[in-house]
Order: structure tokens, then C-alpha cells, then sequence
């Protein structure tokens, strides 16, 4: 059964959620794949507290955090940024980040979150919403076709002094799965 959950907005009184929910949800994916170093680095820039607050202030970056009975368990970041030319649309909004809880994936809380930002970039008549994310990462990239993203190229991402190649994704915001 679908549990019952709730998405909104994510605001600065949801900061330490957000924190939460990232360090243990990335740590848990990615830990034996990375240098240490290069780990507690990237938990810093990306899910310390000041670091979301910091992107939560930038123009054009939402987060929006499901809530299950109460407890925050996952959160989708969104940002308005430049399009890599392989995305076939006009406007197309970024889906930064996705993470939930490791005990409470495979409900259905990433294909929430994933809607969710749909719905957003169409309220925002962005046509549709792009990603990239580590082409090893089966888990992550099955969610994603799962979900209706359709891979459209490549392109690095590059964690400490390792370069992690990507795919590119996307999908028309008007899907409804
Ligand atoms: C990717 C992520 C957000 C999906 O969240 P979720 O709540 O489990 O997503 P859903 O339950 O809606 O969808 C689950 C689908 O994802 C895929 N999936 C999720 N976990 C998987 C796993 N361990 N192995 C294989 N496929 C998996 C499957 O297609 C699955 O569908 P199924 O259960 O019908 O087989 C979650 O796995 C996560 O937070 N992972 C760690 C962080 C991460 O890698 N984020 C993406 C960065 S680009």
C-alpha cells in the first residue's frame, strides 16, 4: 500500500531535515564508491546546513521535502539553469538533487518527489525537467526511466579528484507518471 505522504515547499525551518536527509542518504549510495576525503567534502558543500541555506536564498532553486506521518524523509532540489544543448526542449527546468531515506525507498517517495517537480515546472511553463546523474548509479537511473526520463547524452561529474561519467536525462513536464 502507498503510504501517505506530503510534499511542499522546503523553507529555512526545514534546513536541518534537509541536511539530515542528504548526508545520510548520500552517504549510504555513494560511501563505498568515493575517497573519504573527497566524501566528507561533498557532504559539506553540498548538504551541510549553511550550504542549503546558502542555495535555498540563490534565485530559482526550490527544494521541495516529502513528509511521511510527521517525519521529513526525502527531498527534490529544482534550479533554473542553463540547459545542455542535448535537451530537447525550450525551457527545461534542473533536477539537482533527489534523496530519501534509505530505509524508506522503493514506496514510491522518489516518484512523488519526481511529480512533484514536474507539476512545479509546469506551473513555471518550463516545458520540461533534465538531470544527470552517475551512469553506474543503477538504482538512481532505473528510478529515472521508471519515471519517464529518457536518456539524451553524456557528460562528467567530477567528485574530488575522481571524474564520474554521467548520463543526461529528461523528460516533458506535462507526463503525469
Ligand atoms: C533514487 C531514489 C531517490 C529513489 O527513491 P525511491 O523512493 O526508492 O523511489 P520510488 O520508490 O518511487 O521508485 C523506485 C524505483 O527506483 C528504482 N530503484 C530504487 N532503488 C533501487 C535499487 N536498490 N535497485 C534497483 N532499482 C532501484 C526501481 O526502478 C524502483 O522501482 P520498483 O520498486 O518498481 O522496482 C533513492 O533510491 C535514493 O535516494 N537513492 C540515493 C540517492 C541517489 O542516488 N539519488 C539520485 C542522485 S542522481
Amino acid at each position: 500500500m502507498q503510504p501517505e505522504i506530503e510534499i511542499r515547499e522546503a523553507g529555512p525551518a526545514d534546513v536541518e531535515s534537509l541536511s539530515r536527509i542528504g548526508h545520510v542518504s548520500f552517504r549510504a549510495a555513494y560511501e563505498e564508491w568515493s575517497e573519504p576525503d573527497d566524501l566528507i567534502a561533498h557532504l559539506e558543500d553540498f548538504f551541510s546546513p549553511d550550504a542549503i541555506r546558502g542555495e535555498m536564498d540563490l534565485p530559482g532553486h526550490t527544494y521541495l521535502i516529502a513528509i511521511r506521518d510527521a517525519d521529513p524523509v526525502g527531498f527534490v532540489k529544482i534550479r533554473e539553469n542553463a540547459r545542455p544543448n542535448e535537451v530537447p526542449a525550450t525551457r527545461a527546468l534542473e533536477l539537482h538533487q533527489v534523496y530519501v531515506l534509505p530505509q524508506q525507498q522503493r514506496f514510491g517517495i522518489g516518484g512523488l518527489l519526481i511529480a512533484a517537480a514536474a507539476r512545479y515546472a509546469r506551473d513555471k511553463a518550463a516545458d520540461g525537467i533534465w538531470l544527470s546523474v552517475w551512469r553506474d548509479a543503477s538504482w538512481a537511473v532505473n528510478c529515472y526511466r521508471k519515471y519517464g526520463f529518457e536518456e539524451v547524452g553524456t557528460t562528467e561529474f567530477q567528485l574530488g579528484r575522481t571524474v564520474y561519467s554521467d548520463l543526461l536525462m529528461w523528460r516533458p513536464a506535462e507526463l503525469t507518471r
